[in-house]
């Protein structure tokens, strides 16, 4: 898919709590047909500090309306800069970038996994899931009930659990202990949140050969193979997290 660098409008932004917004962008050309996984490389202008684009995923798309949706998590500089972005502003991205989870077959149950920020490319997973045939199941990992965002719009593509850290809605503890594993048998998982949670997620999938695979958030600064600083260490060799992933399967990755 041919990448562009493009300026593009910001036709929202919607503010969920403190921590994350959500920007929805529009421009004069048509957007690309997408695929779950891939991400934007955003300029952020007027932040002296944020000298590189910083990779965000895409989170949702609306062809009809000619938009797409980033979901942004508040971490530093260049995210609390693009969170004051205002109706009308402009933002610059290099996109879509990056490869996709593979599609299912119809006869797979899957699950969709995320944690944190992590749940942001898995709304528009899910619905491309849906297009195709398949309603998986998705479990979605969150610090406390204040921190839970978009739960409605996941209800609409799939079932869904929940895990809170303090027990505050759903199940108590971390994803990885939910009772959804012991009771439901997938053939597929498909995760993206912290890497601690991802390896744990592999290591269970690995003990019972259910195919797995997870986008990475490496760290990034060019976005297109040049600078070499995402570099994961996989058993066919190093690969760029920017081009040939973010998204691996689990049997490729040294974990
Ligand atoms: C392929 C990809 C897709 C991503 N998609 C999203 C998304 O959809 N929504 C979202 O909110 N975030 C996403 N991230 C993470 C996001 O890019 C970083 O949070 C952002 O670059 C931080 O920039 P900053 O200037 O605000 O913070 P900085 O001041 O640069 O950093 C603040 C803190 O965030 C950490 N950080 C910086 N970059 C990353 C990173 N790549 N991953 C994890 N932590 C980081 C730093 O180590 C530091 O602790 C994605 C990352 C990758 C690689
Ligand atoms: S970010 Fe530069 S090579 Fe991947």
């Amino acid at each position: 898919m041919a990448k562009r660098i493009e300026d593009l409008k910001v036709i929202e932004n919607k503010h969920l709590n403190n921590d994350f917004f959500i920007l929805e962008l529009s421009g004069d050309t048509k957007i690309p047909e997408f695929k779950p996984g891939q991400f934007a490389q955003v300029r952020v202008d007027g932040s002296p500090e944020t000298f590189l684009r910083r990779p965000i995923s895409i989170h949702d798309v609306d062809y009809e309306k000619n938009s797409f949706k980033l979901l942004i998590q508040i971490a530093g500089n260049g995210t609390k800069k693009l969170s004051e972005l205002r109706y009308g502003d402009i933002l610059n991205l290099i996109y879509p970038l990056g490869n996709s989870f593979s599609l299912p077959n119809e006869k797979e149950k899957v699950l969709i996994v995320g944690g944190g920020c992590g749940i942001a490319p898995l709304l528009f997973l899910g619905k491309y899931l849906n297009s195709n045939g398949t309603v998986p199941d998705i479990l979605l990992g969150f610090r406390n009930n204040d921190r839970i965002i978009e739960f409605e719009d996941y209800l609409k593509i799939g079932n869904v659990f929940v895990t809170t850290e303090d027990g505050s809605m759903g199940e108590k503890g971390y994803v990885t202990s939910h009772s959804v594993f012991s009771a439901h048998k997938y053939n597929r998982i498909c995760c993206c949140g912290p890497d601690s949670m991802m390896k744990a997620i592999a290591a269970y999938c690995k003990n019972r050969k259910i195919i797995c695979e997870v986008s990475l958030e490496n760290l990034m600064a060019c976005g297109i193979g040049a600078c070499l600083c995402c570099v994961v260490d996989t058993v066919n060799g190093n690969f760029c997290t920017c081009i040939d992933g973010p998204v691996f399967n689990v049997n490729d990755l040294k974990w």
